[in-house]
């Protein structure tokens, strides 16, 4: 019998060089930065030269001038500032220069105000703006403590320069159902990057970012008695936001779990307490601020469903454990959006 020696290892060799080019493998060295207790391997584990490509990418604006205060209060020199108005003038002034510059900065002043009026409140984007006033300043006082200080956030937090951010999701119907045996995809099997390129379920989001779901699978007890209550598919869902979660924040699962017991609070480090605060934020966020306002904007800058754009953890983060490297803009703007007020 004849060995066709040659294929196998022209075989071989076709593996070995396509399968570490199908996986994203990343070459050594790495950085590793403890986060839980020693020897738990309990880390943010990350690439020293993607990281210092990533950062030098951010571009991060110089606040503007501080304001001379001129005395008067906002709303007494102006018609229209139900929000801002116990700013003083001249640092009300100074906050419009900057959320141009933050969100809008090619089309200036006139993306939310009328040429003829600046009171008035005809264009949509105001009175969205209005609103991610008051959702930005809840973000730095109600979450601040739990979640986002002492980095902050400002409006280019999530904008970046632009009017409509980077990473937004909304409800996501997926493509038509297959016909025959495989009739439901179930909202997945699609390779999808929201989830890190799995086929896990592509829409985490509607459910557990956007109506506060169930992310606890784990069964509590050895036998179900009662508390087993999940699905395969509810932890298919989880199991994709994490995924989301890892991706958005450059990090590992064990940037916030114990991997022997990823269920347990009292191994996870201090970092999984956070990014809990996080999901009841992005929640509150979605709920509270951000769909409320379908009414308010335009069908084309909704989603298939007709759901406004909302927010994810990649929305402030993108790929960074803290946003924009933990850059703190929001030291120049402090009494502006960060003060007690808010609603
Ligand atoms: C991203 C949207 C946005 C941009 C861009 C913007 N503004 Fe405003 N502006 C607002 C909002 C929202 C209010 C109302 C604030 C409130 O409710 O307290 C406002 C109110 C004002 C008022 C008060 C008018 C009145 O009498 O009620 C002035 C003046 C003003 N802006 C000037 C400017 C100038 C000048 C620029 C450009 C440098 C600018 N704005 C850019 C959103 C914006
Ligand atoms: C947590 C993230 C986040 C922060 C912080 C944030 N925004 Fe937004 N903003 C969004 C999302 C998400 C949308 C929805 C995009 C869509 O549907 O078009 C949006 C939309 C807008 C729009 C409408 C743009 C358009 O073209 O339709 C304006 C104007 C705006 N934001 C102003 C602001 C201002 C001013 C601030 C700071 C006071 C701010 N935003 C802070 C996430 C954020
Ligand atoms: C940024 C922090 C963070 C990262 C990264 C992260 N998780 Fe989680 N994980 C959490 C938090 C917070 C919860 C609890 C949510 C809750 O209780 O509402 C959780 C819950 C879970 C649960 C459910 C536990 C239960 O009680 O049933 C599983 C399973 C899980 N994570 C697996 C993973 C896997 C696998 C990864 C990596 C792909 C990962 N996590 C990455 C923070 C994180
Ligand atoms: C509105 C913006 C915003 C959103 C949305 C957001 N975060 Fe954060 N997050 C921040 C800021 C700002 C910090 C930095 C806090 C600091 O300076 O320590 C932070 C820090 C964290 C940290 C601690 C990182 C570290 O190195 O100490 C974790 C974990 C985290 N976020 C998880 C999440 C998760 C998970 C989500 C999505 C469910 C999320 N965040 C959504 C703003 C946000």
């Amino acid at each position: 019998m004849r060995i066709p020696v040659y294929g196998y290892i022209l075989g071989a060799v076709t593996i070995m060089l396509t399968v570490p080019m199908m996986m994203t493998w990343e070459a050594p060295p790495m950085d590793t930065a403890q986060v839980g207790y020693r020897g738990t391997g309990m880390e943010l584990i990350s690439n020293p030269r993607l990281v210092a490509k990533n950062a030098a990418a951010v571009e991060i604006p110089e606040a503007q001038e501080p304001a001379e205060k001129s005395g008067d209060k906002a709303s007494d020199v102006y018609e229209n500032v139900p929000v801002l108005g116990d700013l003083d003038q001249a640092e009300f002034d100074r906050l419009m220069l900057a959320i141009t510059e933050w969100v809008s900065p090619e089309e200036g002043c006139g993306y939310c105000h009328s040429d003829e009026n600046l009171a008035d409140d005809t264009k949509y984007t105001k009175i969205v703006a209005r609103r991610m006033l008051q959702m930005t300043k809840t973000i730095n006082n109600q979450w601040g403590e739990v979640h986002a200080q002492p980095t902050g956030v400002t409006c280019y937090t999530c904008h970046r320069g632009q009017p409509v951010p980077q990473n937004v999701w909304s409800t996501n119907p997926g493509l038509p159902e297959y016909g025959g045996i495989a009739a439901s995809r179930m909202g997945q099997n699609l390779a999808s990057k929201e989830v890190g390129t799995t086929s896990l379920p592509y829409d985490p989001f509607t459910e557990l970012l956007g109506k506060d779901g169930k992310i606890r699978v784990a069964a509590t007890t050895v036998l179900p008695e009662g508390t087993m209550t999940s699905s395969i598919q509810d932890t298919e869902k989880t199991y994709a936001l994490m995924m989301h979660m890892s991706q958005s924040l450059g990090a590992n699962c064990t940037f916030c779990h114990n991997s022997r017991n990823f269920a347990d609070w009292s191994q996870s480090p201090a970092t999984r307490v956070k990014a809990w605060h996080g999901i009841k934020m992005v929640n509150q966020i979605n709920q509270t601020y951000i769909d409320p306002l379908a009414s308010v904007f335009p069908d084309n800058r909704k989603g298939p469903e007709g759901d406004v754009l909302k927010v994810n953890c990649a929305t402030c983060h993108a790929g960074a454990n803290k946003p924009l490297y933990g850059a703190n803009m929001l030291k120049d703007y402090v009494t502006e959006l960060n003060a007690a007020k808010s609603q």
